[in-house]
């Protein structure tokens, strides 16, 4: 079978660019990756250790679950007040005890209008997860509103050959991980 990537969009919004960009991503992959989108950063708890013990609410361990089965990890978010979306960076700490990103190709674009600060914050966030190859699989894309349009296609053409660019390596670290 194809390798499976879970892709998580950082905004909750409903005519988010960065569910336009996985949609588009999807659709330019679709030959060489099953994409599967979790949706639901939204409703999971706020993270607390206190209660990720033998026994967490079933939608932490139900996201959990859907990363073990991932070959690879596909992360588009926007920046909101120059930091991580809340509700992104609290799922990605409920990954922090169960290691489900170590050593997973992971891919992160951040498509937002500057972008910049919290791209730098969350891919130390996930350099200390350890993501695979995640300095060679990031992406940042400003003024991405001008750039993607609400029907999943990348109108901008430097941006288009960029994001091909990165998939083909994406898919590439993929399989070279799956035969190591
Ligand atoms: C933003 N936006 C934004 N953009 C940016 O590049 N740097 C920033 O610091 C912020 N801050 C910010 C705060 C808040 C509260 C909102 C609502 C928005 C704009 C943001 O990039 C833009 O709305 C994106 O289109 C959001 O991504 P989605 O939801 O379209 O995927």
């Amino acid at each position: 079978r194809k390798p499976r990537v879970v892709a998580i969009a950082g905004s909750t919004r409903q005519n988010s660019v960065n569910h336009s960009l996985i949609k588009a991503l999807a659709d330019l992959a679709a030959d060489r990756l099953d994409m599967i989108v979790y949706e639901g950063i939204g409703s999971l708890p706020s993270f607390n250790p206190d209660h990720d013990g033998e026994k967490v609410d079933a939608s932490v361990a139900e996201f959990r679950q859907l990363l073990r089965t991932a070959n690879g990890l596909l992360i588009c978010t926007p920046e909101y007040a120059r930091g991580v979306p809340g509700s992104l960076k609290n799922a990605i700490d409920w990954t922090v005890s169960t290691a489900e990103f170590p050593h997973k190709p992971t891919m992160l674009i951040t498509a937002s209008t500057d972008g910049t600060y919290g791209h730098r914050a969350l891919m130390e966030t996930l350099k200390a997860l350890e993501a695979k190859n995640i300095e060679n699989l990031q992406l940042v894309i400003q003024h991405a509103k001008t750039k993607i349009s609400a029907d999943h296609t990348i109108t901008d053409e430097g941006t288009l050959s960029a994001v091909e660019e990165l998939l083909a390596r994406f898919v590439q670290t993929i399989n070279d991980h799956k035969i190591e």
